[in-house]
């Protein structure tokens, strides 16, 4: 089997949302696979990165990052949030998840991002670098609960932003909905 990571392009829409749907199931995952469309359409998401794994051609993963801002930060960062990540289910716990976070990060290190969110699961996210926000002075677009405040994530991809910035972190319009930030 060949496994390969690359950008996503216009023609992976239909394969991308199969993938999220399989992954997140019927329901939510129609919503999930619709947000992926509407946030790639979004200018406020840009820059965005969308990446595929592909095996022998066919589309098995995809990761989306999209830029955030931070309201009344001490300076102008260039961050982005991980949303959604998601894996076809016959392929999943095989690493693939965990090499589009990691090629997902060095091209965002690469372009100059310095900081990067995630809203997800504590046992994942943290085995690719990322730790709690809350604890950090980033608050999320809606409030997260204190019993979930460890699945608001963040890492920087570029030494010594975090402890100098913190504020809320502002998502593109299409993730601006309270829906997507319940966890
Ligand atoms: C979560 C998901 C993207 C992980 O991708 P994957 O390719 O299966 O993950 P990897 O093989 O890189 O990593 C596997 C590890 O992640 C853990 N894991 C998988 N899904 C998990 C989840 N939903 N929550 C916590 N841990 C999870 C596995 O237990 C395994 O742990 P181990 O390394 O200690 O054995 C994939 O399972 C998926 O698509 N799930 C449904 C959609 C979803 O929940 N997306 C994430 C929210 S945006």
């Amino acid at each position: 089997m060949n496994l390969q990571v690359r950008k996503a392009i216009k023609s992976d829409k239909q394969a991308i949302s199969d993938v999220v749907i399989a992954a997140f199931g019927e329901v939510e995952g129609q919503e999930i696979a619709d947000l992926v469309t509407d946030l790639l359409a979004d200018p406020s998401a840009q820059p965005v990165l969308s990446l595929v794994m592909t095996a022998d051609d066919s589309v098995i993963g995809h990761i989306l990052f999209t830029n955030v801002q931070i309201k009344h930060s001490q300076r102008i960062i260039s961050a982005s949030i991980l949303a959604p990540l998601a894996v076809q289910p016959e392929y999943q716990n095989q690493g693939i998840g965990g090499r589009l976070v990691r090629e997902g990060l060095k091209q965002l290190k690469t372009a100059g991002v310095e900081l990067v969110f995630v809203l997800g699961h504590p046992g994942y996210y943290p085995k690719h670098g990322f730790s709690p926000a809350g604890i950090k002075k980033f608050e999320a677009p809606y409030p997260i609960s204190p019993e979930n405040s460890d699945a608001w994530m963040v890492q920087e991809l570029q030494p010594g932003v975090i402890g100098h910035v913190c504020g809320q972190v502002i998502c593109a319009d299409e993730l601006n909905d309270q829906k997507y930030w319940r966890e």
